[in-house]
């Protein structure tokens, strides 16, 4: 990926989805053409606030950012996860509001235009709810196609879930969407909670954010403030999981995967325990994974550096850049 691959991202931003848009704003890899929200942290109308804020404080006034679905395809959207990520989805942290609005189309109808104006190019990060996904795949049946690949931050290999044992939150609000997705014959990647529960943001890499003279990334430190919060409970100490950045980490090729055998993956969408459980099968571990046929979605469980200090340095290196550009010294 010599060039900036053309992404279409699909979030709920969302405190960890806000440090995925950053970071694909700021990898040289990535060349972001279209943002699609939906509904899961907060609901999709918020989160498309959300990101076009921090579009306006990042500098990009261009990237189109479209409302998608604000229902999972059964039953209507749970009011999000505030005690995870504040009331208004980032924090409680308040930017200024953005000049513009989201586009008239939805995010399934934007994903289906971008696929066709860059068709075998376009690489989707879906780091939300895949109800959105699911809808262009019906919009536009060649999607498959058109579409070089997608990533998915969501569900649990081996890893217990976050939302009921078995299920995480992005393939648990709307399971029937994400086996929908799961099903499709495409080039898929899962970045479940076996990878991104265990690459984490610690307390001096939010204050290395602080820190930092660029507007976007003291407002991430301060967004990360609340995160920790939360996580305190889980982790024992004030730090977080690294979801949707690690996501589209791996979709740019910005860190190495270790471990990530191509499997044949199940959603669960039945209503006893295990709905939103994501069944993949890891059977072949013993024997270095071999090909399984008919599997077609790649699972990462581990990769092969650290990378917190991948994230800061991909944001240190744009921001700097930028000011270098901005106030050259004399
Ligand atoms: O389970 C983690 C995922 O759920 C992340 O995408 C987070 O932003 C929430 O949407
Ligand atoms: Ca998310």
């Amino acid at each position: 990926m010599n060039q900036p691959a053309p992404f279409f991202l699909d979030c709920d931003t969302g405190i960890d989805d806000a440090l995925a848009l950053a970071y694909l704003l700021a990898s040289p890899r990535a060349d972001l053409v279209g943002i699609g929200t939906v509904s899961g942290n907060i609901d999709a109308a918020g989160g498309a606030r959300n990101t076009l804020d921090l579009l306006q404080l990042a500098g990009y006034p261009d990237i189109p950012v479209a409302i998608g679905a604000h229902d999972p395809q059964e039953g209507t959207f749970h009011g999000g996860a505030p005690h995870v990520h504040g009331d208004n989805g980032i924090g409680g942290v308040e930017l200024a509001p953005s000049d513009r609005g989201p586009v008239e189309v939805s995010a399934a109808e934007l994903l289906v235009q971008l696929a066709h104006r860059f068709p075998g190019e376009l690489r989707v990060v879906a780091i939300g709810p895949l109800t959105n996904i699911a809808e262009a795949l019906r919009l536009e049946p060649q999607l498959t196609e058109l579409v070089a690949e997608i990533t998915i931050m969501g569900g649990a290999a081996l890893a217990p879930g976050n939302i009921t044992p078995v299920s995480e939150a992005n393939i648990a609000n709307d399971p029937e969407a994400a086996a929908e997705v799961l099903a499709a014959d495409w080039n898929v990647t899962l970045v479940p909670l076996d990878v991104t529960m265990t690459n984490v943001l610690e307390e001096n890499h939010r204050q290395e954010l602080l820190a930092s003279e660029h507007p976007v990334s003291q407002a991430l430190g301060e967004m990360l403030g609340y995160y920790f919060g939360f996580y305190i409970d889980i982790f024992g100490r004030a730090c977080s999981a690294m979801h949707d950045p690690l996501a589209a980490a791996i979709a740019v090729r910005g860190v190495e995967v270790a471990t990530a055998p191509k499997v044949r993956v199940q959603v669960d969408t039945t209503t006893g325990p295990s709905r939103g459980q994501t069944v993949c099968d890891l059977r072949g571990q013993y024997l270095g994974f071999p090909d399984q046929r008919g599997a077609r979605c790649r699972v990462v469980l581990e990769i092969g550096e650290k990378f917190a200090p991948h994230l800061l340095g991909t944001l240190q290196a744009a921001w700097l850049s930028e000011e270098q550009v901005a106030e050259p010294v004399t």
